[in-house]
């Protein structure tokens, strides 16, 4: 086969037939070199950085490991190709899990990933000795961060379909990362960022600055930005649920009630209702989501209310335990 003289498609799908994974962002000179030499262009470790070159990864190699589940509530099953069953939190890593399911699985992926805002001596408040924000799980280097990012991010786009959606919620502190990895790096096609707003906002703890009072969640279509077509959005259903006016890009929805968090605590749950909006906006019945952080999974609840079927990946078995409890609950209904 004359490499040099294959369209770049062609060679992508030579190189997949081979078995090459990782591959969607990878230029035809790496392309070429992986069909010729049989190795991956970028070696296990390692980043590409935005001038199509790999470096070492910053992070440490024991960083992210899988936190085996000895729990008969959690059922992590045999996640390989043929073999992946639907409705199932995996106990674990994401970046550990993500790498054995097969590509281009699921419609839609809702993230909701660390932010990166905790500190290891926590957030203290001004006028009390209360200390919040101290998850060992959200607490990254600015280069572990983007490392992290760009790895989960890596396979989020392999296992969602051609232009299927993906949400990821962010604060300021993380969701300029994203959005440049999203954009510049992966050339994905960003449709908006919604913003959500919290009109019963926790106080400014440091008395230096505005009182944080707003998310946002970055909507991307997988697929290079000039190529995205027929993403979902259920444009009527969200009309609707308007008082019969287009819906809007800002969504102001109270923070979690404390009856979605009677099984327990987690410091960054969601409202119910902010994930059922994006389910019930980016999917349709019978839809795949995948939620690589699920924390007390939400949007497995939010997608169980709506017949859609999910996955959802989280690392802290607590969490774990809070989800099944939140879905058994359902169940019961
Ligand atoms: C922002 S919270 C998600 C909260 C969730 N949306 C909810 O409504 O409960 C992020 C979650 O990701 C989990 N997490 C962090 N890193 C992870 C990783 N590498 N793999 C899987 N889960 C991870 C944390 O334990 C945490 O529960």
């Amino acid at each position: 086969m004359n490499f040099d003289r294959m369209r770049d498609r062609d060679l992508r799908k030579e190189a997949k037939k081979r078995g090459l994974r990782r591959y969607s962002y990878l230029n035809k000179a790496q392309l070429i070199q992986y069909l010729m030499t049989g190795d991956h262009p970028i070696p296990p470790n390692h980043v590409l950085i935005p001038d199509g070159r790999s470096e070492p990864a910053i992070l440490s190699e024991n960083k992210f490991q899988v936190i085996p589940s000895d729990s008969d509530l959690i059922l992590p099953s045999d996640t390989s190709p043929g073999n992946f069953s639907v409705k199932q939190i995996l106990h674990g890593d994401c970046l550990s899990f993500l790498p054995s399911m097969p590509d281009s699985v699921f419609d839609c992926c809702i993230a909701d990933p660390p932010f990166n805002m905790s500190q290891k001596k926590g957030l203290g408040w001004a006028f009390s000795s209360h200390v919040t924000m101290q998850e060992g799980w959200d607490i990254f280097s600015k280069d572990e961060y983007v490392q992290f990012t760009l790895d989960w991010v890596t396979e989020i786009l392999r296992v969602v379909k051609r232009n299927g959606n993906i949400f990821v919620f962010g604060s300021f502190h993380s969701i300029f990362t994203l959005g440049f990895i999203m954009q510049n790096i992966f050339d994905r096609r960003i449709i908006t960022q919604i913003v959500w707003y919290k009109p019963n906002a926790q106080p400014n703890i440091t008395c230096r600055m505005f009182t944080e009072s707003t998310e946002f969640i970055l909507w991307a279509v997988n697929n290079e930005s000039k190529k995205a077509k027929k993403w979902t959005f259920n444009y009527h259903t969200m009309k609707s649920m308007n008082n019969n006016k287009q819906m809007r890009n800002m969504w102001e929805i109270p923070l979690t009630k404390p009856t979605e968090r009677k099984h327990g605590k987690h410091p960054s749950q969601k409202p119910l209702q902010i994930v059922e909006r994006l389910v019930l906006a980016g999917t349709n019945e019978g839809d795949f989501i995948l939620d690589p952080f699920s924390g007390t999974g939400t949007t497995g609840v939010a997608a169980e209310k709506h017949n859609r079927k999910w996955v959802m990946i989280e690392k802290e078995e607590s969490y774990n335990q809070i989800a099944q409890k939140r879905l058994d609950e359902l169940s019961e209904q």
